[in-house]
C-alpha cells in the first residue's frame, strides 16, 4: 500500500507508547501460511495471501507515524474482495501479532479521502498486542485526492465506491478481521474496538450506527460526520475572500488568532495560550484595524477590509442558525481553509483539498472546475445540492445508537476546540442529537462521552498550544472491560525544547479550571467545573 504523502494529512491517532508484549502459549494457533480465506456475506474473495513478517520495521512518516516501529513479528494477511455487482477490488490487510496477542481486535480507519492507512495504523496496534485490520475500500489509498476513483469512465460518480468509503467496507473489514483472528488464534477475540480520527472518527460512528454489533468500544476523534454539508462549508472562507476580492496574508490571519487567544486566555485562571471555552470568548477583528503587523520584517497594516473578511469567515455561512454548526472557534488557526497563494505577485485563493475535490468531483462532477470562482449564491446552491445527493450515503450522522447502546457498547468521542478543518460544534450537536434520540431512562453518559479538547487542532496534529489526549483507547478498554467510566482524559503538551505540561480533559459539558495555587503545568491543579 503506497500512500502519496504531501505536507499535511489527517492521520489516525493511536497511542504512541508501546507496551512490551507478554508471552502467549499459542497452543491452539494455526500456522500463518495455512490460514483460509474468510467468508464475508455479499462479497467474493479474489485473492488471499498470508505470510509471516519477522523483525519487521515500519518507518516513521511525518504526521502519519511519529516514531519508527521495529521488531514486529506478525502474521500478515492480504485479502482482495469484490462486492457482487459493484466491479470493485477492495484490499483488506490484517495483522496478527505472533507473540503477545492481547486477546483483542482493533479496527483502524482512514484520513481525508483514504479509508485506511494500512501499515501506519496497523504497526502501532500490533505493537500494543492487538490483532488489527485496515481497508482501502477499493479506493486509490491516496488521502489527498479522490481523482482516481470518484468518477467512472463516463463521468458519473462512482456510487459503489462512495458507498464502500462511506460505510460498507468498514463492516466487511471487521467481519474479515474477526474471522481471521479467530481462525489464527483458535479463539475469538474477547473484545473488539475501533480507534480512528477524522475520516477514521466518522467510520467509527458509522459502525455504531449501522453495524452496532461490530465493536464493544469505539474511539472517534474529530469525526468527519455530516460530511455532505460540513465539507462544503469548509469552502466558506474562500467564498468570503472571493466576494470581497481580498485575499488575506497568512501573517495577518495568525496575528488575529494570537490576539483572540490573548484576549480570552485567562478566563480559566491561567495564562497558557489556550482558550478553554471558546464559546465565552468574544473578540472582534475590528479591534485590530489600524494596527500594523510585522510579517517577516515587512510591516503590513491591518485594514478595515481585512477585518471584514475575517469577521465574515468566522461568522460562518449561516449566522442566523444559532447553533453555528459550520463556524470555526476563536483560537483555531485559519491558515488551511483561508489559504492563499501568490502567483505573479498577486495573492489568490487556494482552497483546502478536501472541499476543493469534493466540490469538483462529487457535487459539480467537473474535475476542471475552479472552486475559487464560487460566490455566495452558488455556494448556497452547492451546499444544498451536496446534502440532497449525498447526505443519505455519507452524512454518517444518524443519532439512533440504540442498537449499540443495547448491546453494551461504549463510545468516547473527542474533538480539539481549535480544530481548523472539522467544526467542533458538529460533534457537540451530534452529542445532543444522540441524547435526544435515547429512550427515557437511558443516561447518555452510561455509554457515550464527549471530550472537547482546548487549544488542540485537527486530531492533535500541527502546532497547537493545547494538551492532546494521550491514550483514549486505554480509557475505553478500562470502561468496557472493568466498568471504569472515564470522567477525564489524560492529556499532554510538549514542545521542541522538551518542556511538557499535563491537563485533564473534562467530560462535556464540564470544563477545566485552575484551582488558583500549585504548579500551573500540572493536571493535578485543575478541576472540572460546570
Ligand atoms: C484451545 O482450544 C480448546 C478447545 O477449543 C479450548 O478449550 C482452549 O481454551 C483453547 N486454549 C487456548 C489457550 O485458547
Ligand atoms: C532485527 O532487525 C534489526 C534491524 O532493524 C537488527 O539490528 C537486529 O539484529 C534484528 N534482530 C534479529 C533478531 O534478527
Ligand atoms: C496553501 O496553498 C499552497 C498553494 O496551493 C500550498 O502549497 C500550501 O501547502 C497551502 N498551505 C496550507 C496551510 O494549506
Ligand atoms: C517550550 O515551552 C517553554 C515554557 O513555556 C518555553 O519557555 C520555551 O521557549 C518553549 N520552547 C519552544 C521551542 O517553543
Amino acid at each position: 500500500m503506497k500512500l502519496q504523502l504531501k505536507s499535511y494529512t489527517i492521520a489516525l491517532l493511536i497511542a504512541p507508547v508501546l507496551t512490551q508484549p507478554t508471552p502467549n502459549s499459542g497452543t491452539n494457533w494455526t500456522q500463518c501460511t495455512s490460514l483460509k480465506p474468510p467468508n464475508i456475506p455479499g462479497t467474493t474473495i479474489i485473492s488471499f495471501k498470508a505470510q509471516e513478517l519477522l523483525n519487521y520495521t515500519v518507518s516513521a512518516v511525518p504526521l502519519l507515524l511519529k516514531n519508527d516501529i521495529s521488531g514486529l513479528n506478525i502474521c500478515d494477511v492480504d485479502i482482495v474482495l469484490t462486492h457482487q455487482g459493484a466491479q470493485d477490488q477492495v484490499k483488506v490487510k490484517i495483522w496478527l501479532p505472533l507473540e503477545g496477542w492481547n486477546g483483542r481486535f482493533l479496527g483502524t480507519g482512514g484520513s481525508g479521502f483514504a479509508a485506511g492507512l494500512f501499515e501506519y495504523s496497523l504497526a502501532p496496534a500490533a505493537g500494543l498486542g492487538y490483532a488489527s485490520a485496515s481497508t482501502d475500500a477499493g479506493l486509490s489509498g491516496d488521502p489527498y485526492s479522490p481523482e482516481l476513483w470518484a468518477l467512472t469512465a463516463d463521468g458519473k460518480v462512482n456510487t459503489e465506491l462512495l458507498v464502500n468509503f462511506a460505510s460498507r467496507s468498514v463492516h466487511d473489514m471487521t467481519v474479515a478481521g474477526k474471522q481471521i483472528s479467530t481462525q489464527f488464534y483458535g479463539t475469538k477475540p474477547h473484545h473488539s474496538y475501533w480507534n480512528g480520527c477524522s475520516t477514521g472518527g466518522r467510520q467509527g460512528l458509522v459502525s455504531a450506527q449501522k453495524y452496532p454489533a461490530d465493536f464493544d468500544g469505539i474511539v472517534a476523534g474529530a469525526p468527519a460526520i455530516d460530511w455532505a454539508r460540513y465539507v462544503v462549508a469548509e469552502q466558506w472562507p474562500q467564498v468570503v475572500m472571493k466576494e470581497h476580492q481580498t485575499y488575506v496574508d497568512p501573517c495577518l490571519l495568525k496575528a488575529f488568532t494570537q490576539s483572540a487567544i490573548s484576549a480570552c486566555d485567562s478566563f480559566d485562571g491561567v495564562n497558557d495560550n489556550v482558550i478553554t471555552e471558546p464559546k465565552r470568548c468574544v473578540f472582534s477583528p475590528f479591534k485590530l484595524v489600524g494596527t500594523s503587523v510585522d510579517c517577516n520584517g515587512k510591516t503590513i497594516s491591518f485594514t478595515r477590509i481585512i477585518a471584514t473578511v475575517i469577521h465574515d469567515i468566522l461568522r460562518g455561512p449561516f449566522p442566523k442558525d444559532t447553533s453555528n454548526l459550520y463556524a470555526l472557534n476563536l483560537g483555531a488557526p485559519l491558515d488551511y481553509l483561508s489559504n492563499t497563494t501568490v502567483l505573479d505577485g498577486v495573492r489568490k485563493g487556494s482552497p483546502f483539498f478536501v472541499n476543493d475535490a469534493w466540490l469538483r468531483y462529487f457535487v459539480l462532477k467537473d474535475p476542471s472546475f475552479d472552486t475559487t470562482t464560487i460566490g455566495y449564491s452558488e455556494f448556497k446552491k452547492l451546499f444544498s445540492q451536496s446534502q440532497d445527493e449525498y447526505g443519505e450515503i455519507i452524512g454518517s450522522n444518524n443519532p439512533d445508537l440504540s442498537g449499540f447502546q443495547k448491546q453494551g457498547g461504549k463510545l468516547i468521542v473527542w474533538h480539539g476546540l481549535s480544530d481548523q478543518l472539522i467544526f467542533p460544534q458538529g460533534t457537540v450537536n451530534y452529542h445532543h442529537q444522540v441524547e435526544a434520540a435515547l429512550k427515557h431512562r437511558v443516561a447518555m453518559d452510561t455509554f457515550y462521552r464527549t471530550f472537547l479538547v482546548p487549544g488542540v487542532d485537527h486530531c492533535g496534529l500541527g502546532l497547537t498550544n493545547g494538551a492532546v489526549p494521550v491514550d483514549p483507547l486505554s480509557s475505553l478498554v478500562a470502561w468496557v472491560e472493568q466498568d471504569v467510566s472515564p470522567d477525564i482524559l489524560d492529556a499532554l503538551a510538549s514542545n521542541a525544547t522538551g518542556f511538557t505540561l499535563t491537563r485533564s480533559i473534562c467530560r462535556y459539558p464540564l470544563t477545566s479550571r485552575y484551582i488558583g495555587h500549585g504548579d500551573q503545568n500540572s493536571a493535578a491543579n485543575y478541576i472540572c467545573v460546570p
